[in-house]
């Protein structure tokens, strides 16, 4: 999540939820919940619903891995043909173990932490289709 200042007092929030980017007031967010309420519902609750394959392709596989693997590395069907994922088993899927040490994408621009810890997410959880 970004958190922008755009005016004095003003701070305006970028936050990512299945894929769309919303631009949130926190002034408004935190006046509307109350600042020491304990159950504030955002943002942590926006970060945690789960990672989706689609979510994946859309941000890690076509802009990163396409140049090389064409649409491949967004096929659902390919991956899982080819054994690459492991479901519920990060540390057994090889595309996790090639991103996590940064031998993927091959150009030498590792993945970002947040994007490899969002493929180790979406495999534990099952990489659900
Ligand atoms: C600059 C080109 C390039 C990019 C970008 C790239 N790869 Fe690769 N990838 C390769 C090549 C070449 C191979 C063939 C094996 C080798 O040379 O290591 C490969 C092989 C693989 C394999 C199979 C390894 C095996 O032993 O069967 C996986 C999985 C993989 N890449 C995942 C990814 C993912 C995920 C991304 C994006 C995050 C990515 N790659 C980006 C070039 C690339």
């Amino acid at each position: 999540m970004k958190i922008a200042k755009i005016a004095p007092g003003i701070r305006m929030a970028n936050v990512k939820l299945h894929g769309k980017t919303f631009l949130v007031s926190l002034a408004i967010l935190l006046k509307g919940c109350g600042f020491n309420h304990p159950k504030m519902p955002f943002p942590d609750s926006a970060q945690s619903s789960p990672v989706s394959f689609s979510y994946l392709t859309q941000n890690i596989f076509i802009p990163k891995c396409s140049d090389c693997h064409g649409t491949n590395m967004g096929n659902y069907s390919y991956l899982m043909n080819r054994n690459y994922i492991v479901p519920g088993s990060a540390e057994s899927s090889l595309l996790y173990q090639l991103v996590s040490t940064g031998e993927m994408p091959k150009n030498g621009q590792a993945l970002r932490s947040d994007e490899i810890s969002a493929i180790y997410e979406w495999i534990q959880a099952g990489a659900k289709e």
